[in-house]
């Protein structure tokens, strides 16, 4: 049976059941607004919302969250409502769906799917994901293995959180130009590929849809591509990962967490 991904982000909650040795959605997307406030009652229910248009086609759940997530328990909460903050997330969202349920960042699930199925397909070494957006998510693989949780995005850049200079939001509320905000990300990707010197970046968020935009005003060393899943990217990652867990716990071996290759 199939898998069941959700993308919670700053603005909708997005999910659909996903073939998960293709990377490919089995019907069409359906989203609802994130709530605002995002605190946890509210966004669960968003997420039975969006579940309950597929009832009966999974057995199994994968949700994405804009944050730190270790064993189901979401630690950080930089851009939702601060009621996240050490949220048993995993066992809330399976006691309202009655399936189990893997939680994993965002940007990690983002990376899954680029890795699995994208942009990073066949890539070995190290390769950094990074998604622009609300916030900067970063996601680490070496040799299709996803090192979770970084946050590769609240570095700080010249006396600021990275995120709150060279993310897509700062961008819009600074009404920057397409060359000014490329400065600035040019300067943060310079510093990461200074600390980590990963093979390639691949690069997500809505502004990899206008990568012709602002990706050859960037002047770095590590190749860089826009990611090709784009809007997709998380509810597959989501699903990819749900699956893995899955197989994992059925054979009474560690989740995700502990290391699995994403690929197949
Ligand atoms: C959070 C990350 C998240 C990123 C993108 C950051 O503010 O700390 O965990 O991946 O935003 O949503």
């Amino acid at each position: 049976m199939a898998i069941l991904g959700i993308d919670i982000g700053g603005s909708g909650v997005k999910g659909a059941p996903v073939d998960t040795a293709t990377g490919e959605l089995l019907a069409e997307r359906f989203r609802v607004p994130t709530p605002q406030p995002s605190d946890v009652t509210s966004v669960v229910e968003a997420v039975a919302e969006v579940a309950a248009q597929f009832e009966g086609s999974y057995d199994r759940v994968g949700i994405t969250f804009p944050g730190v997530v270790v064993d189901g328990v979401t630690r950080t909460a930089a851009n939702v409502d601060k009621s996240w903050l050490d949220a048993p997330a995993a066992r809330l969202f399976s006691d309202r769906l009655g399936k189990p349920v893997s939680v994993l960042n965002d940007a990690d699930a983002a990376g899954v799917a680029e890795v699995a199925f994208g942009a990073g397909r066949d890539q070995a070494g190290l390769i950094m994901m990074l998604t622009f957006g609300t916030g900067i998510g970063s996601a680490l693989f070496l040799d299709g293995t996803l090192i979770p949780n970084t946050e590769f995005g609240h570095l700080e850049l010249n006396g600021h959180d990275a995120e709150s200079k060279a993310a897509d939001r700062a961008r819009e509320i600074e009404e920057l130009s397409w060359e000014k905000w490329a400065g600035r990300v040019r300067d943060y990707l310079a510093h990461v590929e200074m600390l980590l010197s990963p093979r390639l970046f691949i690069i997500g968020g809505g502004v990899s849809k206008k990568a012709d935009r602002w990706l050859p005003l960037i002047d770095i060393r590590t190749p860089m591509v826009p990611a090709t899943l784009l809007n997709n990217a998380g509810i597959i990652g989501a699903a990819r990962i749900a699956e893995i867990d899955g197989q994992a716990g059925d054979r009474g071996v560690t989740p995700h967490e502990a290391g699995e290759k994403v690929t197949h």
